[in-house]
């Protein structure tokens, strides 16, 4: 959570800091600001929307050649003028930003208040931005020293960005837990939490590592250790386009993602699986392939709709590969003591890369001997460095808060590695591996037919929106498929949203059914069909209106269905491929249709960096 830019170089810094906000927006948007260094330490703050800053700042001073820039998801303090980065320093001469959480803020705050400051926020960003000033003046250190010393105090995540009066064209950067990649421009650098707003000005890109201190001038980026000891920055190649950034036409991101599914699918089969000679190619898969197919147990980590994909692929590889797996939220499995033993692999699932729990789950893990293989779509992110191993879901910058495209792409991850693996293990024969190759490859196309005509899970959007409530009810393949279906109902259109298993219904949610109720069931044809038909019975008995999902040419369920969307017939390990589509479109068009901001939902961030 908590977008932050920078810029230092010959150019207007502004500008660059306000297009790179925007880009970052979908990563918090309670407020946002500006810090502009010429030899005055300007800065410009408001609650809301970057575009409320940008009406705000018209006819201010905004001429600088260094700058930092924060959208903020609020963590410590409301969201407010006030409580909007940048913060100044006691002195004024330093100003800071920060993406991240200071634990143990309100001991050093108290510190700081015995020693007579006092605050202007409610952040814990201010308190650690006094905290450095102190340390520089009592020590008579420089800042980087006192950053340094700072840190060492620290307990929590951050990424910060600091500009010093005294030294207009530097920034000082810091990360633990929270993003940073900075841009190596010809005698400029570029800052940011993701590479979005860096693309369009280089390729040439450094992601900065926990622990580090990077000093960067116009022309120098110094990397440092907490110890002091230099860092040679490892220069990566940007593999990102800047149209796959922008909305391209659509109304919306999420719009945009959920139709460049065909594509984003396509593009995570591609290079991988190979029908005529019946291989799937995975290089991370291969490295660790002794390690994979004798693994004792499977563990899952993840978050949100990343932790619904892990509970598909739960089913996946325990009937391809015949290994036990656990699907852990990385909230709770980072907090107990789990038992992890040898022989147990750790698959972490993540979009961003960057969600705290994940991350510090995968630390845990790791530091107890598990193997970890990630699932990643935000190319070198944390998550993905700190696996030993992994796939990336290549569905391109996924920007709406939603997650869409990302989900499909590791479901598709997670089955080339489930029959890669079941393949190596000999759990499955080869008629059925062949069979499920194909129908794999010919997703895309499936997935199209879904979105050619929209129109009419759009009519049904508009039947239902004002229901209160919604209930989503799935079995097999498909019950994580209804999990998904109710989040998304919920973050884009503030409905509540309840998915259960089908058959679970009966153990207390049916009480819920009645005339009002909406009830989604997730009903494509598979071997828990005629399961799902009496469900759908027994809602219709007790007057629930039954939205389906269900296959082309079923005439059973769309009979029984008050409405219907259908998806084309596929076997049912891939059926969520195609059943999550619809739904993800059902909450877009409510959303829309509740003239609601689909993109940006309230309360939500994108990338979740803080517990
Ligand atoms: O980036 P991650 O996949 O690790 O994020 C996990 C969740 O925060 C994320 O899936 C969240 O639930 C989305 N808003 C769901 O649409």
């Amino acid at each position: 959570m908590c977008g932050i830019v920078g810029y230092t170089g010959p150019r207007e810094a502004y500008p660059i800091i306000l297009k790179g906000l925007k880009r970052l927006e979908y990563r918090g948007y309670d407020s946002s600001g500006v810090a502009l260094l010429n030899h005055d330490l300007k800065v410009y703050k408001k609650k809301g929307r970057v575009s409320e800053l940008e009406e705000d700042v018209i006819g201010k001073d905004l001429h600088a050649f260094t700058g930092i820039g924060h959208t903020r998801w609020a963590t410590h303090g409301e969201p407010s003028d006030r409580n909007a980065h940048p913060h100044r320093s006691a002195s004024g001469r330093l100003a800071m930003i920060h993406n991240g959480i200071i634990e143990n803020y309100a001991s050093i705050k108290q510190e700081l208040v015995n020693k007579g400051y006092t605050f202007h926020s409610d952040t814990d960003t201010e308190v650690l931005l006094n905290f450095i000033e102190d340390i520089q003046q009592n020590n008579n250190s420089t800042l980087e020293e006192a950053l340094r010393i700072a840190l060492k105090r620290v307990v929590g995540a951050y990424c910060i960005l600091l500009l010093d009066k005294e030294d207009p064209e530097t920034i000082i950067a810091a990360r633990k837990g929270s993003p940073l990649v900075i841009g190596i421009g010809k005698g400029e650098h570029f800052l940011a939490s993701d590479a979005s707003p860096i693309i369009e000005y280089t390729k040439e890109v450094v992601y900065v590592n926990d622990y580090e201190i990077a000093i960067i001038k116009p022309d120098e980026l110094i990397l440092k250790n907490l110890g002091n000891e230099k860092q040679t920055p490892f220069i990566q190649k940007l593999d990102m386009e800047l149209a796959k950034i922008e909305k391209g036409g659509y109304d919306h991101f999420m719009l945009k993602e959920i139709h460049e599914q065909p594509e984003t699918i396509h593009d995570c089969l591609r290079g991988r699986l190979n029908i005529e000679n019946g291989t799937i190619t995975m290089g991370g898969v291969e490295s660790h392939l002794e390690t994979l197919t004798n693994a004792n147990r499977i563990i899952m980590v993840a978050c949100g709709t990343s932790w619904h994909a892990g509970l598909i692929a739960e089913y996946i590889f325990e009937e391809l590969c015949r290994i036990p797996v656990e699907v852990e939220y990385a909230s709770e499995f980072r907090y107990r003591n789990p038992v992890i033993n040898k022989g147990d692999v750790i698959i972490a699932i993540s979009q961003s890369g960057e969600t705290a729990d994940t991350l510090v789950a995968l630390e845990n893990a790791k530091e107890k001997g598990a193997c970890i293989f990630g699932v990643v779509n935000a190319v070198g992110s944390s998550i993905a460095r700190l696996s030993h191993a992994g796939a990336y879901t290549h569905a391109g910058p996924e920007i709406g808060v939603a997650s869409t495209k990302a989900f499909t792409g590791q479901l598709a991850v997670l089955t080339m590695m489930a029959l890669k693996i079941a393949k190596a293990k000999g759990t499955i024969d080869d008629t059925r591996y062949s069979k499920l190759l194909q129908e794999l490859n010919d997703i895309p196309e499936k997935v199209k037919l879904v979105l050619q005509d929209t129109s009419n899970i759009e009519a049904i959007a508009e039947k239902y929106k004002d229901a209160a409530d919604f209930l989503y009810l799935g079995r097999g393949y498909n019950f994580p498929v209804a999990l998904e279906g109710a989040l998304k109902l919920k973050e884009i259109s503030y409905i509540h949203a309840e998915g259960y298993p089908a058959a679970e219904m009966k153990h207390g949610p049916i009480a819920l059914v009645d005339d009002k109720l909406p009830v989604v069931f997730v009903a494509t044809k598979d071997s828990y069909y005629e399961k799902i038909v009496s469900n759908v019975q027994e809602i219709k008995a007790r007057k629930g209106m039954v939205i389906a999902v269900a296959t082309e040419g079923d005439t059973i369920i769309p009979g029984m269905a008050d409405d219907v969307m259908l998806v084309p017939d596929a076997d049912e390990i891939l059926a969520p491929l195609l059943s999550v589509i619809p739904l993800q479109l059902l909450s877009y068009y409510i959303g829309v249709a509740k003239g609601l901001d689909v993109d940006k939902p309230r309360n939500l961030a994108k990338s979740v960096t803080v517990e």
